[in-house]
């Protein structure tokens, strides 16, 4: 404890910056590494590392058409660790996506995304979009085939989006097609503004989290004792944060972080995927009308997704995984289901007659969008009933298993595209794609 003034004193000196980041005591049942599995925490080292390796890969890069893809393979062939600082760069930026996003999951699915928590969990979401939009724009800097026509693709979606969907791809790209102007608006906003606005929310989300009295602490918790920060959480944040850079050191000590050869903007590779976090929004573009796959689906579940913490429930279980033993059963059985109806439409929309072609005078809003968008919609329905039935559940529960429910979903949907589609973007087996 640092009760003393004059430690005190010396103590903030010397942390400075992290003891300011944090309050002075925290609750010890809040130390518990199965609470948060310091997500949140790896999160923003994996954000310093970024902003390290970014700045010291951008003393080598050139942003042109002519001369980025040489001067990455300069960078990793003719400078000391420069495939190293590459590598590290890539590997850091998959685990930023995973990391955010299951630092997410453990929020919903302890709760703890409800009033006082709401505006963290709000500028949470926004972070995770930030953070798929650096990776997006970094994705085309080498200027290869694979991340050339990754952003082909990718912006192509923005098209279906109506009204505002081709000016924006306009705008972001530059032109009509990806080209000077795109390397140019892509280097822009991924080492300046994107890395600058991640910055400016996640110091907000801090300040929201301490606002809210720290970490949630389950009822059960609340009488735990109180202990200072430095040094039990700083501690093990550390270690945390050590252990996290050894593996992405070991990862990028192992694997290199792609390269094909350099883009060719008249030939291109067949299929042409997004990035592979974009995969099943393009696998739900093979299922469903554009409209409904890149517009509709994706910004009712951003909508729902802010609007949850409003969602009124007299559930007390906050700060517990899962909140109950039926919210667990509940949340196996809307994961159990959630991927067998995703394997079975995928199957079925493969062997059945494309709809359009069937009914030709129908317009394809009907066949392909509106018609298979209420099918899936009542299907659900369907199914949240069932279950509210079957466990008793409260409104967070239920929230807790829609949210299951769409997460397996849209991850079946990207194996599926990554893995499962080959030429033509046909259905194939991984082997033989
Ligand atoms: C905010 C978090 C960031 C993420 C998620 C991220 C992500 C990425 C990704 C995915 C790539 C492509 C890597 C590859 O496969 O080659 C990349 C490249 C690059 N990034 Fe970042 N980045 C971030 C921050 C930064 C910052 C702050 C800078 C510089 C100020 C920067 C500078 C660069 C440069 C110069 C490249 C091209 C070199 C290369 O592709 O290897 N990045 N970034
Ligand atoms: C750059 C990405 C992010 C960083 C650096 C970050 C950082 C943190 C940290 C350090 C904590 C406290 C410790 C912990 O829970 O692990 C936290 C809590 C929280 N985060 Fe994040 N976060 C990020 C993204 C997100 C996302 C994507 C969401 C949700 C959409 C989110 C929602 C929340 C909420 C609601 C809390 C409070 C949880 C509680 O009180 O138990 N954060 N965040």
């Amino acid at each position: 404890m640092t009760e003393d003034p004059a430690t005190e004193k010396r103590e903030k000196s010397r942390f400075g910056l992290i003891l300011h980041l944090h309050p002075r005591k925290v609750r010890e049942s809040t130390l518990r590494f199965t609470l948060t599995f310091g997500l949140g925490g790896m999160a923003a080292t994996l954000l310093l590392i970024q902003v390290i390796t970014g700045l010291l890969l951008k003393f080598h890069y050139e942003p042109s058409p002519e001369s980025a893809y040489n001067s990455i393979l300069n960078l990793q062939e003719s400078l000391l660790f420069g495939k190293m600082l590459r590598n590290i760069h890539h590997w850091s930026a998959i685990a930023f996506v995973w990391i955010s996003f299951l630092h997410m999951l453990r929020v919903a699915f302890t709760g703890a995304y409800r009033p006082p928590r709401d505006v963290t969990w709000i500028t949470g979401l926004a972070l995770l979009l930030l953070v798929v939009l650096s990776n997006f724009t970094g994705y085309l800097l080498p200027w290869d085939q694979l991340s050339y026509w990754a952003v082909t693709v990718a912006a192509s979606l923005l098209s279906y989006i109506p009204l505002a969907g081709d000016p924006i791809r306009r705008i972001l790209l530059g032109g009509v097609e990806v080209g000077q102007p795109t390397l140019t608006n892509f280097f822009n906003l991924h080492t300046g503004v994107i890395p600058l606005l991640i910055i400016a929310l996640m110091a907000w989300h801090f300040w929201r989290i301490r606002r809210a009295g720290g970490v949630i602490v389950a009822e059960r918790d609340k009488e735990s004792p109180i202990v200072s920060t430095r040094p039990h959480l700083i501690n093990r944040e550390i270690v945390v944060a050590m252990a996290l850079l050894a593996v992405i050191f070991i990862i990028s000590s192992l694997l290199d972080a792609p390269l094909r050869e350099r883009a060719n903007p008249a030939f291109s590779p067949n299929p042409a995927k997004a990035p592979w976090y974009f995969m099943g929004l393009q696998e739900l573009l093979i299922h469903f009308h554009p409209l409904f796959a890149v517009f509709i689906l994706p910004v009712t579940i951003l909508a729902a997704a802010v609007w949850m913490p409003y969602v009124r429930s007299t559930d007390k279980n906050q700060g517990i995984w899962f909140l109950s033993p039926c919210g667990i059963r509940s949340a196996k059985m809307a994961a159990f289901t959630g991927a067998l109806l995703t394997i079975i439409f995928i199957t079925v929309s493969e062997i059945l007659p494309d709809p359009e072609a069937l009914l030709p005078r129908v317009p394809p809003l009907l066949t392909t969008g509106l018609v298979p968008f209420i099918l899936t919609s009542g299907t659900v329905c369907f199914l949240l009933k069932y279950l509210h039935r079957r466990y008793s559940l409260n409104r967070a529960e239920m929230i807790q298993s829609v949210v299951v429910l769409m997460v397996v979903s849209y991850a079946v949907l990207t194996v599926t595209g990554i893995f499962f589609r080959g030429e033509g973007m046909n259905l194939v087996w991984p082997w033989d794609r």
